[in-house]
């Protein structure tokens, strides 16, 4: 007998090829309602689609009375026919044997009753939370996520290199990074850290291989308590030979709309949920994505644009600030009304690695800021020569002898390259609209916290 998941089952088409056909489905109870009949109707859901599937069992059935004491979390496998409900235009289940897989002890110290939860004390039982609607449809948001970033990149032949997670190399400079021990000893017989980026190590591969990227998790010891922080995420790193920054610019842009149509197209009703939870009854900021709506802008205009705003005239804006949130919340919200892709930002307020432009003042690189989120991705060429690269890492005042492997790249058959990096969380938040990173990671790491 064929073990069905409720995504198969809904996509039947020809129902009659199922007629007095048992099927078997596996799933956990959602709701339940016992009719004084004798007819109990079960909604179980089994994780692969959003939607629930109406078990129907009747008074004859073996175990009925353990049956109707069951309980919204408890686990059970049915054995039964698939019927069309022909008013409410679905399939139901209309049961002849269930079997109690997993049954809840004592509901009543259930962390997850049905009532209404917070996100913040879903945080606090996050094993538990996958079991909500709306982790349910975060999950599979993610998960179509990354699968087409890999599927978009593969059919684009860029070949996947797994980056260290242990590293003695500061890829951004000045990066708080988690130092690595063994019973409080430099195992390595070298200081150690948990990377910050691979970005280094993929510019190892692509000054052979042309097409390289990785995604992989990230490490960041930065005492950042935001909504939009975490010290372990994860990043799609992308590292392309013989560029120039408007290929890096296209290849942000193509991927994000690539993977937004096929967000929208596999998990509709999952977004559908999360714009009804947000009294949204539209997807124009996924739609914005996939018809590649971004306004390309460099970082003097802005520096132009923010200067004769009023609000803003206390702050004493001149060319060389960083973009504060509180400016990439104005550009983006207010002013600009979309998501914008910043370029040639001063070279004083960005890592070494950047390749400097020909005013000598500015980086050939790009921020893309969305509204309500913040950076999505930062990207750039990188110094291919090595007498300008020396320069950078004597003007960051680093360590010139630590970056001797990478200082090789430039000296053996130098490419002019460069590449981006992508925070998957941050473009999740973007898509789902929820507010806080630490809910669209499935176990979020932050200062002062590190369960599960
Ligand atoms: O701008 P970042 O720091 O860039 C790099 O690390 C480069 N080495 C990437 C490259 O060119 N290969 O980080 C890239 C992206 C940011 O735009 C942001 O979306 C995300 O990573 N990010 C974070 N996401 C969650 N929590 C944090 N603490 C993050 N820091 C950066
Ligand atoms: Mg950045």
């Amino acid at each position: 007998m064929k073990i069905l998941s409720i995504s198969e089952i809904l996509k039947i088409k020809n129902i009659k090829k199922f007629k007095n056909k048992n099927i078997i489905i596996i799933g956990w109870i959602k709701t339940q309602r016992h009719s004084k009949i004798g007819i109990s109707f079960i909604d179980i859901n089994d994780g692969s689609c959003i939607n629930n599937i109406q078990i129907i069992i009747k008074k004859n059935i073996k175990n009925y009375s353990k049956i109707i004491k069951l309980t919204s979390g408890c686990s059970i496998k049915i054995k039964g026919l698939i019927i069309k409900n022909k008013k409410k235009k679905n399939y139901e289940i209309n049961a002849n044997h269930i079997k109690i897989l997993g049954n809840i002890k004592n509901p009543k110290k259930y962390p997850l009753s049905p009532k209404y939860h917070s996100l913040e004390f879903l945080r606090k039982i996050s094993h538990l939370r996958p079991r909500t609607t709306l982790f349910g449809a975060i999950t599979r948001i993610r998960n179509t996520f990354i699968f087409n970033l890999h599927k978009y990149l593969q059919k684009k032949k860029f070949l996947l290199i797994n980056t260290p997670i242990i590293t003695s190399l500061d890829t951004e400079g000045h990066s708080k990074m988690f130092v690595v021990k063994y019973n409080n000893n430099n195992f390595f017989n070298k200081k150690s850290y948990l990377s910050v980026s691979g970005q280094l190590n993929l510019e190892s591969y692509v000054c052979s291989l042309s097409k390289v990227y990785n995604i992989g998790p990230i490490f960041r010891a930065e005492n950042s308590n935001t909504k939009k922080h975490l010290s372990e995420f994860w990043m799609l790193e992308t590292e392309l030979a013989f560029c120039k920054l408007k290929e890096i610019i296209n290849l942000s842009k193509n991927i994000l709309s690539y993977c937004s149509k096929k967000i929208l197209k596999n998990n509709k009703k999952d977004i559908y949920h999360l714009m009804n939870l947000n009294n949204l009854n539209n997807i124009n900021h996924i739609k914005n994505i996939i018809k590649k709506k971004f306004i390309e802008i460099d970082y003097y205009e802005i520096i132009n644009i923010l200067k004769k705003e009023k609000i803003f005239k206390k702050n004493n804006i001149k060319w060389g600030i960083n973009i504060s949130t509180e400016y990439e919340k104005f550009l983006t919200e207010k002013y600009f009304k979309s998501a914008l892709i910043i370029k040639n930002y001063p070279k004083n307020i960005k890592p070494f690695y950047m390749k400097i432009n020909k005013d000598k003042k500015t980086v050939s690189c790009i921020d893309i800021i969305f509204p309500n989120i913040g950076e999505i991705i930062g990207g750039s060429l990188r110094e291919n020569k090595i007498n300008k690269l020396d320069k950078n890492i004597k003007r960051n005042k680093l360590n010139k002898e630590k970056y001797n492997w990478y200082r090789d790249l430039r000296k053996y058959g130098t490419i002019p390259h460069g590449g981006f990096g992508l925070g998957i969380e941050r473009f999740i938040m973007y898509i789902t609209k929820i507010k806080n990173i630490r809910d669209v990671i499935p176990f979020p790491k932050y200062p002062n916290y590190s369960n599960f």
